[in-house]
């Protein structure tokens, strides 16, 4: 029986063993049925032994006691003592925020928050708190929280100015004086980046004198007519005929008092170096890769062609094409391989005569005939140029 000798000397033990009941060296104590709880050791309750309650996780032993002893009735001393529901401590307050009312907190019970007016809790957080096994408290949720008032500015005011408290999403606008531009977000609201802390979603616009010099673009319009140009204004351009825009349509004015982007410029239309097959320009100062509206360039065809006969009385061995406002050239003129097709037509009807057996002679004076009658056609032709330049 070690850890058993209540007295001091052996003798005394003795005398003990002598007065304990007859039997009461083979007792046992019975394994008490303890809900929630056991003793510990668990078995081999001999007369003299002790065990200790230990109850389940949760729940606390009822009393101070906790040990107790199997004495020689094979009883325990003192009685077992129960395991019960233990409980957490008031769970912590937080500010502007009430708990719901209850005195009693056993483990598994919850505690819900809720922030007073024009507070809140950030989003994603849980109001409520549970008692653990342990009797503390699952996370208790961050503060119930506002922004600060939000800022003022020069020259403008905000929709704040009757609101006491600025609470989790709550929107604020901001308005300048008259005349004055608004320069940045219009309005700003209270919010949280780091889901702990709850502040402006951005700074607060300026209130500035904003004025961009007329845009004036050469050879251009610009619609719609104004007469000043604040912030934020905006205005398109084109350009006029004959001349295309290089750059942005549109130009806003911004806060710099610059006009973004920057405002366009009206190029002349230009019209490509113009090319013909079979021919050439005239002139090699006519050699630029690009020609202005109203240019003219002309042409001659290579050697063995000729222009296509279009009808002109053009007598020249040159034609001309001119730069039109759209890029684009005036007809340009086409080279044609010089025809034979006239030599063979003589040939032809030379060749006929003969197969007609007409006589040499007779040919000889057909031909003849036909000299005089062209050299009286060319005779007149010439008449009549000299009237023209008369005339
Ligand atoms: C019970 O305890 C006795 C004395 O301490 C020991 O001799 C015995 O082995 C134990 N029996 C069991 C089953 O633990
Ligand atoms: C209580 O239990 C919870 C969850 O099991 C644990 O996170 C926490 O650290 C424990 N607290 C203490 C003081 O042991
Ligand atoms: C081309 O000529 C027309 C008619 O003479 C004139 O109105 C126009 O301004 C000219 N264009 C250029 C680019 O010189």
């Amino acid at each position: 029986m070690p850890g058993f000798l209540p007295w001091p000397g052996q003798l005394l033990a003795v005398a003990v063993l002598v007065l304990r009941p007859a039997g009461s060296l083979g007792v046992q104590c019975p394994v008490p049925s303890i809900t929630h709880g056991q003793l510990k050791p668990t078995q081999n309750f001999t007369y003299g032994s002790t065990a200790t309650l230990e109850c389940d996780a949760g729940y606390i032993p009822v009393g101070a006691i906790t040990t107790v002893r199997c004495l020689g009735s094979g009883r325990w001393h003192p009685r077992v003592p129960a395991c019960t529901l233990g409980h957490c401590p008031y769970p912590p307050a937080i500010d502007h925020a009430d708990r719901n009312p209850q005195r009693e907190f056993p483990v598994g019970t919850t505690v819900t928050y809720v922030c007073r007016s024009g507070y809140a809790l950030l989003p994603d957080i849980s109001p409520i708190t549970t008692c653990l096994k342990n009797f503390t408290w699952s996370s208790v949720p961050k503060l119930c929280q506002i922004c600060a008032p939000p800022p003022k500015i020069a020259n403008g005011q905000h929709s704040g100015l009757r609101t006491e408290q600025f609470s989790y999403g709550l929107e604020i606008k901001y308005s300048c004086a008259e005349g004055l531009s608004l320069i940045g977000d219009d309005s700003i609201y209270c919010t949280s980046d780091d889901g702990v802390n709850l502040a402006w979603s951005g700074p607060a616009p300026e209130c500035k004198v904003v004025r961009c010099p007329k845009p004036t673009v050469e050879r251009g319009r610009m619609t719609p007519q104004m007469f000043t140009f604040p912030y934020g204004a905006a205005v398109r351009f084109s350009c006029d005929e004959g001349f295309v825009l290089r750059g942005d349509a549109e130009s806003r004015c911004l806060a710099d008092g610059a006009w973004h982007p920057a405002l366009p410029t009206c190029q002349p239309v230009l019209c490509p170096q113009p090319q013909v097959a079979n021919g050439r320009l005239k002139s090699t100062l006519d050699g630029e890769m690009w020609y202005q509206a109203n240019a003219t360039v002309t042409f001659e065809c290579l050697d063995g062609y000729h222009f296509l006969d279009d009808g002109s009385m053009s007598p020249e061995d040159s034609r001309t094409a001119t730069c039109l406002p759209d890029g684009n050239w005036t007809p340009l003129p086409e080279c044609k391989k010089e025809d034979a097709a006239n030599v063979c037509e003589e040939v032809h009807y030379i060749q006929a005569a003969f197969e007609c057996d007409v006589p040499m002679a007779e040919v000889k004076t057909l031909l003849e005939i036909q000299k005089l009658f062209l050299e009286i056609k060319k005779l007149k032709a010439e008449l009549e140029n000299l009237n023209v330049q008369v005339l």
